[in-house]
């Protein structure tokens, strides 16, 4: 089968078309074939150095994909064969990880979601990563208090994946959203289509003072902080007594990293990224209930840009450039 390997950290050139063996399913396995693979920002680190954690060498990226239900390993119920699903995938004999890039993935069925109706396998693709996150982080700020009606939520990195996800979920919650990216088409797409109340360029020098004239004081209720560094820093300055900060992000090079003194002075509660580190089957009813959400219409992944398989590169080369505009997929025949 045709696939991406990595067999040196480095540019996006490194991701390599290759013939490879076609995987084969362990107990409580079955083979996916491929028809869309997702492309996600952790991917372009770990690709360019290692970054986070370094897998050995060579590897096939790709932790996420929707097609059908091929091959069967041993205990899996043959009712599986041939359907629609999406999933995380199981990295493939001798990887340590991801396996999704290939015309061919293995997953845990366990682990596995079937497509609902009313949402097509590319959305619910769209959905594997960043759905579960989406839902786990809503629900964390929910529980606190903090994301309630009328609330102030300042979505940073609004137009990704995951932050797309954050201003609708915040939205329907009842909440006011500043959505905040870099750049027009950004911006635009985060208030005409996600339904931002307020979107600030936060590569303006004044983005804070735009912020807290929109919002006023005290202050936001909730951060989600999908940038990290000095933007999320910056963001702290921002919140009311009794926020909720969720530092998840680290896509400017590293996530923002408070001064517990300092929060506890302000009564916020910081939450980092070990709230979404979660393993395929804890985040599977969160999947779930993203893709029923989905199929209602209540929520709509944002798929920016696809690419053929054999362009990964391009793909990993759009998401460092900033260039990608919510989800990339990969196209896989
Ligand atoms: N998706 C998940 O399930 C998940 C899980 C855990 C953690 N996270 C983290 O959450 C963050 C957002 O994830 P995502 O999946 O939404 O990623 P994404 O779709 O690739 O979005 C990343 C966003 O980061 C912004 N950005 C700021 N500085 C950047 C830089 N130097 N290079 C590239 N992009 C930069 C970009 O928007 P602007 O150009 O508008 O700034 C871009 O829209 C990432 O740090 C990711 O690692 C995601």
């Amino acid at each position: 089968m045709r696939g991406i390997q990595v067999r040196r950290f480095g540019a996006p050139d490194v991701l390599e078309v290759v013939e490879l063996p076609d995987p084969v399913p362990g107990p409580g396995q079955a083979v996916i074939e491929v028809a869309y693979a997702d492309v996600i920002f952790l991917e372009t680190r770990i690709r360019h150095d290692g970054a986070f954690f370094a897998p050995p060498l060579p590897y096939v990226p790709g932790g996420a994909v929707g097609g059908r239900i091929g091959p069967l390993g041993e205990g899996v119920d043959a009712a599986w064969q041939g359907r629609q699903v999406v999933a995380k995938t199981v990295p493939p004999a001798g990887s340590a990880t991801g396996g999704g890039y290939a015309q061919r993935a293995l997953a845990e069925t366990g682990a596995a979601s079937v497509v609902p109706h009313g949402l097509d396998l590319r959305e619910a693709t769209a959905l594997v990563h960043d759905g579960p996150t989406a839902v786990r982080l809503f629900d964390n700020a929910v529980s606190t208090g903090a994301l309630r009606p009328g609330a102030w939520v300042l979505v940073l990195a609004a137009a990704g994946g995951l932050g797309a996800l954050l201003v609708q979920l915040a939205k329907a919650a009842g909440a006011h959203v500043v959505a905040t990216a870099r750049g027009e088409r950004k911006l635009k797409l985060a208030r005409e289509e996600l339904g931002a109340d307020a979107v600030v360029d936060y590569t303006r020098h004044d983005w804070t003072d735009q912020v807290r004239r929109t919002v006023g004081e005290p202050g936001v209720h909730v951060v989600f902080d999908g940038v990290g560094g000095a933007i999320g820093h910056a963001a702290f300055e921002l919140t009311a007594r009794g926020a909720r900060f969720s530092a998840h992000g680290a896509a400017s090079g590293g996530f923002t990293e408070l001064d517990a003194t300092a929060a506890a002075e302000r009564g916020v509660t910081l939450a980092g990224i070990d709230q979404v580190q979660f393993s395929a089957a804890e985040a599977k009813p969160l999947l779930d209930r993203a893709l029923l959400e989905a199929a209602a219409g209540r929520l709509r992944p944002v798929i920016g840009q696809t690419f053929a398989l054999e362009d990964a590169a391009k793909a990993h080369a759009a998401i460092e450039a900033r260039d990608a505009l919510g989800k990339t997929l990969l196209t896989v025949g």
